[in-house]
């Protein structure tokens, strides 16, 4: 094995992701806290206090910085801000504009994803994204975040993974038979239409707020690798979970690619990950490659939309897995930066253990926290990853 690097692109967003919901705590007027009390199956715990990175962003930002980062991407919560239709929050808008000047200060570029997953509780419950005047509601809220994002903001993210929201839905319009043992439920269409509905109408505010931000959506990209001769039935299958949130993006100033294992297309579909295969605390195969495939896929449909890593990682309590699953990426998005793909920027997921949809046993983060001293311990994959930030180059494995 040879190794050499190669160097960042000019510009390029070196750092680590993280979600609003997921390390905040206490997000209690959103759907997904409601959720978490209701009793649902699949939700094995609350997120109660999380990192309580609420309060303790600062000293976040403080170790992203002196890790070596340069960039990080944080969501803001639409709860929060808006928690009754048509009123916002002086207050949690300034505490967001203080985690934006906080992390300019400490030398760190924000990337600020507006709605990662979760909405206000209100929201929810007068029917969600298919309302017809969802993606309106949505726009106002977008409009209202100015004093976050008007200035000091690069990049701003409207919806992450909107190809999940609406795998969601379809899941729960099919009650139990939403889940498959492989791949993913079947989308469902009128919350497609309206997410799309609602990314064009935040792109505009976005831009009314400030021109000069690149704004952009980002993409839960499944790998999908289809068996010999099983290539239309893996592109009939892709197209709903996911080419068309891409294609969507074509008039973009980026695409988020997210991705984290592959998944595997027969002549009937989706194929269980083989029982000999290494799999992840997620239950996913460990496919360190997905990342290269996900972004030459995704550029195949986008053309010259530049692409940013937005999410990448893998949830493991032994490190050293952690940092072989890195390294093996790192070679991908090098060898597609000297392919000539316009990949700008890498940001791994997650910069901190978070709340995982329902539990917080998968451990994404290159930083660990005590969930009763909430103190924070960075992993070495932590300074390994964050050195490459003083180096400005990847790391290649393969040449
Ligand atoms: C989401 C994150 C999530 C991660 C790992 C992505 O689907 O954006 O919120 O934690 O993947 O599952």
């Amino acid at each position: 094995m040879t190794q050499t690097s190669t160097p960042f692109p000019d510009g390029f967003l070196w750092g680590a992701s993280t979600a609003g919901h997921q390390i905040e705590g206490n997000n209690t007027n959103s759907d997904w806290w409601h959720k978490e009390h209701s009793g649902t199956a699949q939700i094995q715990e609350p997120s109660l206090d999380a990192a309580d990175s609420y309060h303790r962003w600062p000293e976040d930002m403080d170790l992203l910085a002196g890790l070596g980062f340069t960039d990080y991407r944080f969501g803001i919560e639409w709860a929060r801000i808006e928690p009754v239709p048509g009123r916002f929050s002086r207050a949690e808008l300034a505490h967001y504009r203080r985690m934006v000047e906080g992390a300019v200060v400490r030398g760190l570029r924000p990337m600020v994803t507006l709605h990662h997953f979760t909405v206000p509780r209100w929201f929810e419950e007068r029917g969600g994204w298919t309302e017809p005047d969802a993606p309106d509601l949505f726009a106002r809220y977008v409009a209202a975040t100015a004093p976050v994002i008007g200035t000091d903001v690069a990049h701003v993210c409207t919806i992450n993974e909107p190809n999940m929201i609406a795998v969601m839905a379809g899941a729960a319009r099919a009650g139990d038979a939403g889940f498959p043992p492989a791949g993913l439920p079947t989308p469902d269409e009128e919350t497609t239409r309206a997410i799309i509905a609602a990314h064009r109408a935040a792109m505009k505010e976005v831009r009314g707020i400030n021109p000069r931000i690149k704004a952009g959506w980002t993409i839960a990209n499944q790998v999908y690798q289809a068996l010999p001769g099983a290539e239309e039935v893996r592109d009939a299958y892709r197209y709903p979970r996911e080419d068309v949130f891409v294609e969507a993006a074509r008039d973009d100033d980026w695409i988020g690619v997210q991705s984290y294992t592959r998944t595997r297309i027969g002549p009937d579909g989706p194929i269980p990950v083989p029982p000999e295969a290494e799999r992840t605390l997620t239950g996913w195969e460990y496919y360190p490659r997905a990342v290269g495939h996900a972004l030459r896929h995704t550029a195949s449909i986008v053309g010259d939309v530049p692409l940013i890593v937005t999410e990448n990682g893998i949830a493991t309590a032994d490190d050293t897995r952690r940092i072989a699953y890195y390294t093996g990426a790192l070679d991908e998005v090098g060898a597609a930066i000297e392919d000539g793909l316009d990949v700008q920027g890498y940001l791994a997921w997650s910069a901190l253990d978070n709340y995982e949809w329902g539990s917080y046993t998968p451990t994404f983060g290159l930083i660990a926290f005590d969930p009763e001293t909430f103190a924070r311990t960075p992993r070495p994959s932590a300074h390994w990853l964050g050195g490459f930030g003083r180096t400005r180059r990847i790391p290649r494995t393969s040449g």
